[in-house]
């Protein structure tokens, strides 16, 4: 049998493991038209979550816009086009459907270099942006008088860099007004995307309801590995996924590679898991390095001592004096510096979110 994991790229069955808690809560959201901003830490299932929500919604009509990689404007107003086609299977339809809609733009027809089929790509003006964009809101308002709609906008953050605050602005006007529009503002840059909706000066100040995405439950992996080993008539014990769930701190991405590499083995022991797991970490090396190279030298001494202290009495005389550090303030200072990076998260300690990165920082090869 092929190998059923994944671990890039959006998810769908079997390799999706059920947020059974998440989508019913996401689902109401959505069919009460409310808000939510859904954000985590990069791969940790924002994106298959929502398409696996969205593939079996009934009564509300689902669009999809990728933001990710979009650095203007109008690169904003191509992928929500892009979102918009697919409600219509029907080129003709959907045509009809924006010529009625968005008279701002225009369509250029030309030839595909490799296909040979006429492809036709929007053209509109840049003074009339705007305008586009106050378009096409009203045409997905007139959408849902019909039937209700929830709207993704996926790597939100990205705004944040090239919007401006008269770009929030314009969205924000049109978002308000759609009672029966439900956005899902989904980010993976917990403080550009958290700063967007809690400072009270900015455009989306209490747009959206907060939905942190947590990591998926040991309980909830157990119960999945288990299934794809079986339809493999394959068998695997609780403990040893329970020691894999735990070697990845839960999180989906790691989780899927690590079962991934697994699969080939016949048989499964500890040396197999100490293998991957090795091999995990010196596939990033070039990756580590590379964020490890770009730190400040407190900031480097920062965060060997988060890692090997775990973030306990990082304060402690002791503590200090092994990193390298005089003063408190001094390495408070570089960890204000680095949460900023996207390396740390502090609940009540700080700590390194990613386990293999913080492996390799206490193995010494850096
Ligand atoms: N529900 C899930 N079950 C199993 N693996 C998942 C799940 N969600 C995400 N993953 C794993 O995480 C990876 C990244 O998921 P993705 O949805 O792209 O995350 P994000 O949008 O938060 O960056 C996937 O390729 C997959 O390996
Ligand atoms: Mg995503």
């Amino acid at each position: 049998m092929e190998n059923p994991f994944r671990f890039s790229g959006v998810v769908e069955e079997p390799a999706f493991c059920d947020r059974i808690k998440e989508q019913k809560e996401i689902r109401r959201y959505i069919e009460s038209s409310q808000n939510v901003l859904l954000y985590s830490h990069r791969r940790c299932g924002k994106s298959s979550l929502i398409l696996k929500i969205f593939r079996e919604l009934k009564n509300v009509t689902p669009v999809y816009i990728d933001l990710y990689g979009t650095t203007h404007v109008g690169e904003f107003i191509i992928s929500f086009l892009k979102g918009i086609s697919s409600l219509e299977s029907q080129m003709n339809r959907l045509m009809k459907m924006l010529r009625e809609g968005i008279r701002s733009i225009g369509l250029h027809f030309s030839m595909d270099p490799i296909t040979g089929m006429p492809t036709a790509s929007p053209v509109f003006n840049r003074a009339t942006q705007d305008k586009t964009i106050d378009e096409l809101f009203a045409m997905i308002e007139t959408l849902s008088k019909k039937k209700k709609l929830v709207v993704a906008f996926d790597e939100f953050q990205e705004v944040a860099a090239y919007g401006g605050d008269a770009f929030e602005k314009n969205l924000r006007k049109s978002i308000q007004k759609h009672d029966r529009i439900s956005y899902i503002f989904a980010g993976s840059q917990r403080h550009l995307i958290t700063e967007m909706f809690n400072d009270r000066k900015r455009a989306f100040y209490k747009m959206a309801t907060s939905f942190p995405l947590g990591k998926i439950e040991t309980v909830d992996y157990t119960e999945w590995v288990k299934g794809l080993y079986r339809k493999a008539k394959r068998s695997i014990e609780n403990s040893f996924i329970e020691d894999v769930v735990a070697l990845c701190e839960n999180y989906p991405m790691y989780v899927q590679e690590f079962f991934f590499n697994l699969w080939r083995e016949k048989e499964l022991s500890f040396e197999h898991l100490d293998r991957v797991e090795r091999d995990m970490v010196e596939k990033r090396i070039p990756e580590y390095s590379y964020v490890w190279d770009s730190l400040t030298l407190n900031q480097k001494r920062a965060l060997k001592l988060i890692a090997r202290t775990a973030g306990k009495n990082i304060f402690a005389a002791e503590n200090l004096d092994k990193s390298g550090f005089r003063t408190a303030s001094q390495v408070i200072a570089a960890l204000a510096s680095i949460e900023k990076i996207g390396i740390l998260d502090k609940n009540k300690e700080w700590k390194i979110h990613d386990p293999f990165f913080r492996r390799w920082l206490l193995s010494g090869q850096n």
